[in-house]
């Protein structure tokens, strides 16, 4: 298994992975294809593979950035393809320089295990939809 940047060629893969989880992920306003990393079959040297997981990070400023699209193929879940997907992200973010990462999720016990939690002060994010 290989992670790495997504790019445009991806993307609808990566579409059709986020497609199979109707229940769990927004469908309309993705990410960029180049705002995913991916998860494919095979080593580094074999590029091509098929690609088994995504995820995004959507960088909004310096101070804020959000892991969205979180897929992993029912076959391959409960290998930790998850959890290196949200650390490249984070990688990433941190690179970027942005010091405070968001999700918001329907499975917040898997984030908790990444170290993400409530904020210390203001204990909830809370967010209103207006389009
Ligand atoms: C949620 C999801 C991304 C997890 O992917 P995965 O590759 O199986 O996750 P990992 O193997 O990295 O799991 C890491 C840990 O989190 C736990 N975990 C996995 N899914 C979990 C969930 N939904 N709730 C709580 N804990 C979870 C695992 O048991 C594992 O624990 P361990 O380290 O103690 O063994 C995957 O189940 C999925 O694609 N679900 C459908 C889409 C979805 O719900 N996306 C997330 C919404 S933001």
């Amino acid at each position: 298994m290989n992670i790495r940047r997504a790019v445009a060629e991806d993307f609808p893969a990566v579409r059709e992975l986020i497609r199979q989880f109707p229940e769990q992920l927004m469908q309309e306003h993705l990410p960029d294809a180049e705002e995913f990393f991916v998860a494919e079959e095979g080593s580094p040297a074999e590029m091509g593979g098929r690609i088994i997981a995504c995820c995004a990070l959507e960088v909004y400023s310096k101070r804020l950035a959000e892991i969205r699209s979180l897929a992993v193929l029912p076959e391959h879940q409960g290998k930790g393809i998850a959890s290196e997907l949200i650390n490249a992200c984070l990688k990433a973010a941190k690179e970027q320089g942005v010091y405070e990462v968001i999700s918001i999720t329907g499975s917040p016990a898997f984030f908790e295990k990444l170290g993400f939690g409530t904020f210390n002060k203001e204990k909830y994010a809370l967010i209103k939809i207006i389009g």
